[in-house]
């Protein structure tokens, strides 16, 4: 069983009380996260929230329920992260994650990445995370390289950010580079 949890901060599923500390979170963090992840834009509302914590809630503990939250060792809400768009044939995921806008420049997302790589090739049959990122996107291509995720390409017009194409970069984390 891999740990989720390093001295700094731990990963946990969503619980039912987390609405209120996860609508803080974002709504602090609309300038930074708007542009990536438009989720979280100037009207998220608390029912927003609730919806969001509500559903991972329902999921934890399915073949669907990888999302967690970030805190530190007081327990404050620092952000999330998690796999989504599963390929089960495949065996590959998307890994995505995000930190509150007074949570940045700590090193928090850095830690919060290699605990999910840990606990996804520990925890579940999957042999490849995908982390698909804008171009635009420097800060979140800082934390896939410091992961050691390796760069493979450039993918045209591959996300839709606030009804606009943006080309991503590419990169993966490997079950087999660990071994
Ligand atoms: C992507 C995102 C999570 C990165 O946050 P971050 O704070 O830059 O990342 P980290 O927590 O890993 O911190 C790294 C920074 O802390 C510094 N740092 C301090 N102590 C550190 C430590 N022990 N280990 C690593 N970095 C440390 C690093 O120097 C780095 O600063 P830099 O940007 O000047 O290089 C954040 O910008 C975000 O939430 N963006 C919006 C959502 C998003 O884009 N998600 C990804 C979609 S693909």
């Amino acid at each position: 069983m891999s740990s989720l949890e390093v001295p700094e901060i731990r990963l946990r599923p969503y619980q039912e009380d987390d609405v209120d500390r996860h609508y803080e979170a974002a709504r602090e963090s609309i300038d930074h996260m708007s542009p990536w992840m438009p989720w979280c834009h100037v009207d998220y509302s608390r029912e927003d929230a609730e919806s969001w914590v509500g559903n991972n809630c329902e999921k934890a503990g399915t073949n669907e329920g990888h999302t967690f939250v970030i805190e530190d060792r007081k327990g404050r809400f620092l952000g999330g992260c998690g796999l989504n768009r599963f390929d089960a044939v495949h065996r590959y995921a998307n890994l995505g994650y995000w930190l509150r806008a007074s949570a940045l420049g700590r090193g928090v997302a850095t830690q919060a990445v290699i605990l999910l790589r840990d606990y996804s090739f520990d925890e579940t049959n999957l042999d490849r995370l995908e982390i698909v990122v804008a171009v635009q996107n420097t800060a979140s291509q800082r934390v896939a390289e410091r992961v050691g995720a390796v760069l493979e390409g450039h993918l045209r017009e591959a996300l839709l950010l606030c009804d606009e194409r943006h080309d991503a970069v590419i990169y993966s984390l490997l079950r087999s580079d660990l071994r």
